[in-house]
């Protein structure tokens, strides 16, 4: 979901001069030039900041300040030259960057008619004409629903809650004390087959191993250049995609041989709960799509909120304490009544979700997302032109001072005594809002507290040093190794 693809710190930066050049002309942004239509509205308005090099705008600042512990210095130092709200020009395209929770709010909570979700192209021509993450309106509304819902059902979480408990007990087993374990791959290869299971009700076998082959080839190519040509990494990625596709539509029609497509049937899955869905438009080829670009959101920021919580309560020895304190209890409970936990009982601890809740502020495993205006849009005196794109930074809303004291330090009592439900905390988005909130959050917070009660609880640990990297995407430098002792 990120939107920008560069590999090795130093490396990148040096190609990143030819990358843009390459990115600019292909992209089809670029070739528009809506700023030169509506330039002279943004001065009237006022709406201050650079757009840098001709072609490149302001690309390489970006780039090169997403490579430092401290992504968000990029905007800071706009934000003090020009205000909260700044234009600028990145990766091709005239853009407006929002780090004021107030106008990104706004800005999430618009429709299709002022605002429709943009990637890059690669991006774009990898997903599905009819990917939820790029359809609007009705359509869009009514997929999105229906996964949503059948995300809060108790059926799905009763579910996740034993296979993920199976899977990670499974993979705990193999653990030695001997070796490292490399926390972020555990969490990729456990959290891809709680999805898979999800999302098409794949279990563990032949089909599993393939899908997992095929799905990295796939992301592969999710921020590469768009060239379609054989040899090239986009090209290998369609390849791949095509192969899974292949195979869930084969599913997807054994589902509808055996008669899943019937009222009375419960949805096991998200492809059964489009199946039943009655509309003409929702056919095999959308479904089986869907599937495979529903995993994008999900494969990869599951495991990485499950890392960087263990990263920052390693980090942190009285949260640690705490956290430990309150799910050994729970466990205590749980065994004298002689049941597992459920996802009330996760729920319930109430210091566990706190801890969840920091990592999602501190660690911002989605930095931002980007719209695209469809019109002249005026927002608290901002005007953005029609065709503009706009970025709203989460990760500086949740680095501001004005809205989490020491926003820089792990401190998962701020939460304490704070609904997170009602929605009244603008300063605090990482799933997004409004109409494409994010509607795998229920399952997040779900996997992540179920992968951290048996690490404590069954675990000590002593982390190997490693650093966060926030760019191109959240990850652990060094995969997060630690080393474990079965508690007694
Ligand atoms: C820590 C974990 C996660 C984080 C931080 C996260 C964050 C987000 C954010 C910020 C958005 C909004 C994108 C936008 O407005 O354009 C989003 C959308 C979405 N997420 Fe998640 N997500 C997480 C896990 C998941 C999981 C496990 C799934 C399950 C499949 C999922 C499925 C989706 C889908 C389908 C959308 C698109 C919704 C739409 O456009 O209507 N996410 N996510």
């Amino acid at each position: 979901m990120e939107f920008i693809f560069f590999t090795t710190t130093a490396l990148a930066i040096i190609s990143t001069t030819v990358v843009i050049f390459v990115t600019f002309i292909f992209t089809s942004n670029s070739q528009r030039r809506p700023w030169k239509a509506s330039s002279a509205v943004v001065v009237k308005k006022c709406l201050l900041g650079s757009m840098g090099w001709p072609f490149i705008g302001e690309t390489l600042d970006f780039v090169s300040c997403g490579y430092t512990d401290c992504p968000q210095s990029f905007m800071e130092k706009r934000s003090l030259l020009y205000g909260k709200v700044f234009k600028t020009h990145l990766f091709g395209s005239p853009t407006i960057v929002s780090t004021d929770a107030e106008v990104s709010k706004i800005i999430l909570q618009s429709d299709a008619n002022s605002f429709v979700p943009s990637y890059p192209k690669s991006l774009t021509d990898l997903m599905g004409e009819s990917s939820i993450l790029r359809i609007n309106g009705c359509l869009h509304r009514r997929i999105h629903g229906l996964i949503g819902s059948f995300f809060k059902s108790p059926y799905l979480k009763a579910q996740v809650t034993s296979n993920m408990r199976n899977l990670l007990l499974k993979s705990m087993a193999t653990w030695k004390e001997d070796r490292p374990i490399y926390i972020q791959d555990e969490t990729k290869q456990i959290a891809f087959q709680v999805l898979a299971k999800v999302l098409i009700g794949l279990d563990p076998g032949d089909e599993m191993e393939f899908l997992m082959v095929e799905f990295q080839k796939f992301i592969a190519g999710l921020m590469s250049l768009p060239i379609k040509l054989p040899g090239t990494q986009l090209h290998r990625s369609l390849e791949a995609k095509k192969k899974m596709v292949k195979l869930i539509l084969k599913i997807i029609q054994d589902k509808r041989l055996n008669g899943t497509d019937t009222i009375s049937q419960v949805s096991k899955d998200v492809a059964d709960v489009l199946l039943n869905d009655k509309s003409e438009k929702l056919t095999d080829e959308l479904i089986s799509d869907n599937m495979i670009d529903l995993m994008i959101p999900g494969e990869d920021s599951v495991p990485v909120l499950i890392t960087l919580a263990i990263k920052y309560l390693s980090d942190c020895p009285k949260a640690l304490h705490q956290f430990k304190e309150e799910n050994l209890e729970m466990k205590r409970r749980k065994e004298d009544l002689g049941d597992p936990l459920c996802w009330d009982d996760y729920l319930s601890m109430p210091f566990t979700q706190s801890v969840i809740t920091e990592t999602l502020r501190m660690g911002n495993i989605i930095m931002g997302v980007i719209r695209k205006a469809m019109k002249d849009v005026e927002i608290k005196g901002y005007l953005i032109p029609k065709g503009w794109c706009v970025l709203t930074h989460f990760r500086s809303v949740h680095l501001d001072e004005n809205h989490h004291d020491s926003p820089h330090q792990f401190n998962p009592w701020r939460w304490q005594d704070k609904d997170m439900n009602n929605g009244s905390n603008i300063g605090f988005t990482p799933f997004g809002g409004g109409l494409r909130l994010c509607p795998g959050l229920d399952l997040a917070r779900l996997e992540a507290s179920i992968f951290l009660h048996h690490f404590v609880t069954e675990f000590r640990w002593v982390a190997e040093s490693d650093t966060i990297i926030n760019f191109p995407t959240v990850r652990m430098k060094n995969r997060m190794p630690i080393w474990v002792k079965k508690e007694k």
